[in-house]
């Protein structure tokens, strides 16, 4: 087994998924000024610092994706962040693109940026103690998007990104997101995310990417926000695991979703079903943001001093995804 498909094993087996903390300073600052925290370097560590030294990462959270501030950043036992990552058993990663732009040729659309002086910035981090990378492209879904030039010219700074993160002897997270907001059908968002993801694979093989030594974080397959049916669980969890086989090659060994804008219980119960009904080889876990952080959050900002109390919440939280990604969760559980 290749160095590189060990670490990606590590961080997705046995019911384990990865905790995306690695919101950008102005993102994190939106979630704290939401729940009325003021967005200090402090406050930042202090509520990332309660979940790194949960129990529940022991268990249940095999990965953490960090964002440049918080990587650098000591606890408040002077300990390295990802000192402490590793002492509760887990795996320290890194966002390593800087932003999506504006795409030249196509204002509606996003490029992610970031590849200028990336080997430099991927040998430092690793310094620091990162073994994964995160770099996220993202796609919205109209009449005319994803263009042909969006889809492409994602594709192809992904597969940048992965070789040189490989390079580096890291494992890429590959995270192609075709957005959830509009008016379309799940059969659009299926089609559509299909054609993204079929293109980033066919960049990264040119690109000599071993796939072995890569983690999918795709979008699950959802109607648009403002689409005009419901569509159910189960249809979410069959289209999901539909696009995935016909898209991502069989050498990937695992898949992290994103939640996207899901509630907590939606993106948990998701999940579940997607495993329920998984006749794949993949591993299907979570890399989740909000659907991991949410009702900490809320529960943190109302007493920040309160660190037992939020453990639990973050500690329920990332033990609901790991039985979902072991298709053993049920709503009971969440009482
Ligand atoms: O890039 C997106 C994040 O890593 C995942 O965040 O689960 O809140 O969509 P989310």
């Amino acid at each position: 087994m290749s160095e590189l498909n060990n670490i990606a094993l590590k961080i997705l087996n046995n019911g384990k998924g990865i905790l995306a903390a690695d919101e950008s300073t102005a993102t994190m600052t939106k979630r704290l000024e939401s729940v009325k925290v003021q967005s200090t370097a402090e406050n930042r560590l202090l509520f990332r610092e309660i979940l790194f030294s949960a129990s529940g990462m022991t268990e249940y959270i095999g990965g953490v994706i960090l964002y440049d501030e918080t990587i650098k950043q000591t606890t408040s036992k002077k300990n390295k962040i990802p000192e402490l990552i590793s002492t509760m058993g887990s795996i320290t990663g890194i966002k390593v693109d800087t932003g999506a732009k504006v795409l030249a040729g196509s204002q509606n659309e996003k490029i992610t940026e970031g590849l200028d002086g990336l080997r430099e910035r991927l040998k430092d981090y690793y310094k620091l103690g990162a073994k994964f990378t995160k770099w996220r492209g993202v796609y919205n879904i109209s009449k005319e998007h994803p263009s042909k030039l969006s889809i492409q010219s994602n594709a192809h700074a992904l597969a940048r990104y992965s070789a040189l993160v490989q390079e580096c002897n890291m494992v890429p997270i590959v995270e192609p997101e075709v957005l959830m907001d509009g008016e379309h059908s799940a059969d659009e968002c299926l089609e559509k995310t299909s054609e993204v993801i079929k293109r980033c694979f066919e960049e990264l093989i040119l690109h000599k990417v071993d796939l072995k030594g890569v983690i999918l974080k795709p979008n699950m397959i959802l109607a648009g926000n403002k689409y005009k049916n419901k569509i159910s669980n189960e249809d979410v969890a069959k289209l999901t695991l539909k696009c995935l086989k016909d898209s991502v090659p069989s050498e990937v060994p695992g898949v992290a979703f994103l939640s996207g804008g899901q509630s907590e219980i939606e993106a948990t119960e998701n999940l579940n079903l997607i495993n329920k009904y998984n006749d794949t080889n993949f591993i299907m876990s979570y890399s989740y943001g909000r659907a991991l952080q949410q009702s900490a959050l809320k529960f943190w900002s109302k007493d920040i001093k309160n660190i037992e109390g939020t453990q639990k919440i973050f500690n329920h939280r990332a033990k609901m995804n790991s039985l979902a990604a072991l298709g053993k969760w049920s709503k009971e559980l969440e009482n």
